[in-house]
This record gives structure tokens, C-alpha cells and sequence, in this order.
């Protein structure tokens, strides 16, 4: 096999090639159509930055692959761990026995995670669980039913995320009803996060306030410096918890 170099990058003939087109005919017959997939590149093989297609053509990947492989593709020390996980146990059901490299794992979330108090973790299986996750535990642990999220925001495919997500008609079109009782505020702008408290969600009745510290689908906003502390001030002011969706920031 023709090793990948960092900076070769080539493209072969026009795209996509004939063998990827095979395969995207392939895909059409018995993939949903519900991907939202936005150029047709098959890949074949990646190492660091390069990506290959089936044609060999060659690019380089500025997404990290959507952002989860920042240390670029198939490091070495990543293989080396996967293929020594792979010899040792391939599944463990954590929800059910208990398991070291899980408790090591959660240990380092922990001490990673701010502020002075002890955490805890729970692992899920997708971003969109996560945010089910913490729209369950913020109503059953504050007993309120309300909960804030931004405009712009994009938290997940799952009734509970897709409610909280404030960003295209179209990933809401042809679901309705959706999980009640949320409301969306301008992100970047307190004012009219207070609007809504004074209004139609009152902070007595708000469990949580669900944010992406940069929002990702929105069109990678950082918001103004004043905007999370402000959350932060809210939400301890009112007895409210504040969700920080960092799945893609
Ligand atoms: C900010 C944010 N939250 C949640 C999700 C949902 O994550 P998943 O696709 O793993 O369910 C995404 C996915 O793009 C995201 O960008």
C-alpha cells in the first residue's frame, strides 16, 4: 500500500471518480435518504489530515472528521490502544457490571470538569442522549418543567434535543407535537433572555438553561464575553441549572 504523506494532496480526474460514483449509486438504493450528506466523497482510507477516496484522489481534511479525530486520523497511539482494548475485551455492558478503564475514564472527566464540587459521570451512547439525559435529570431534580434554549442552536435528532434546537423550519417540519414547555431566547443577548423570564417562563418554573458555549449549526458564533457569565448569574440567582453543550465546541 502507497503510503499517506501530509502534504500530497491530488485529484486524479473529475469527481467523484467512477469507482466512487459506483459506490454512491450503491448507497442510494439502500441508504436513508434522511443523511444529510453535502458533497459525495466516498472515503477509503485517512491517516493524520489526508483523506483518500476510491479513486485515490486525495484531500486534505479540515473538519477532523466533524471534529472527533483532532488528533488527526489513525494515530498511532490510538491504534495501538484500540488494537490492545480489542485483544483484552471487545464489549463491556457498563449500565449493567462494573469495569476499571470505565471508573479511570469517569475519574478524569471528573477532575477535568469545573468548579470545586464532586462529579459524577453518565455515558451515553450520542450527543442527542446526553441533552435527554440532562432535560430529565434538570426536571426531576429541581421539580420545574420549563427549560431555555438559544435560537440558532442545534442539540440533536431526539423529540427532547430536537425541541431544545432552535435552527432550521426543516428539522422540525412533520414532527409535531414536540416535547413542551421550552422556550428560545436570542443567543448572545441577556435582554432577551429576561424578556422571556418576565414573561412566558418565569424562573420559579425553569428547570434549565441549555447553551452551546460556541454555537456550532448556528454558524460558529462566540458569543459576547458578558453573555455565559450572565447565564451562569442567572441561573445561580434563580435556583435554574445551566447545561453547557460542548459536543461540538
Ligand atoms: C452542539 C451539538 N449538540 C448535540 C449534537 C448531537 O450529537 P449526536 O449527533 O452525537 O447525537 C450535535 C451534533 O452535531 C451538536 O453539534
Amino acid at each position: 500500500m502507497v503510503p499517506l504523506y501530509r502534504d500530497d494532496p491530488r485529484i486524479l480526474g473529475p469527481l467523484p471518480g467512477p469507482r466512487s460514483a459506483a459506490w454512491l449509486e450503491r448507497d442510494h438504493r439502500v441508504m436513508s435518504p434522511s443523511y444529510t450528506r453535502v458533497y459525495p466523497l466516498v472515503v477509503r482510507r485517512a491517516r493524520g489530515a489526508m483523506i483518500e477516496d476510491m479513486d485515490r484522489n486525495r484531500f486534505l481534511d479540515f473538519t477532523a472528521g466533524i471534529a472527533v479525530t483532532n488528533v488527526g486520523h489513525s494515530h498511532p497511539r490510538v491504534v495501538a490502544a484500540i488494537e490492545r482494548q480489542s485483544r483484552r475485551l471487545v464489549h463491556m455492558s457498563g449500565t449493567d457490571f462494573y469495569y476499571a478503564p470505565q471508573v479511570r475514564l469517569a475519574e478524569q472527566l471528573a477532575r477535568l470538569a469545573p468548579g470545586p464540587d464532586p462529579k459524577r459521570v453518565f455515558f451515553t451512547n450520542s450527543g442527542a442522549e446526553a441533552i435527554e439525559a440532562a432535560l430529565k435529570l434538570a426536571r426531576r431534580h429541581t421539580g420545574r418543567n420549563r427549560a431555555l434554549a438559544f435560537l440558532g442552536a442545534f442539540h440533536g435528532r431526539t423529540y427532547g434535543a430536537m425541541s431544545l434546537s432552535g435552527s432550521k423550519p426543516m428539522q422540525r417540519r412533520g414532527f409535531a407535537p414536540l416535547v413542551p414547555e421550552i422556550h428560545h431566547a436570542r443567543f448572545g443577548d441577556l435582554d432577551s433572555v429576561h424578556a422571556l423570564l418576565r414573561t412566558i417562563c418565569p424562573a420559579d418554573e425553569l428547570a434549565a438553561i441549555f447553551v452551546e458555549p460556541i454555537q456550532g449549526e448556528g454558524g460558529y458564533i462566540v458569543p459576547p464575553d458578558d453573555f455565559l457569565p450572565g447565564l451562569r448569574q442567572i441561573c445561580d440567582e434563580h435556583g435554574v441549572l445551566l447545561v453547557l453543550d460542548e459536543v461540538q465546541s
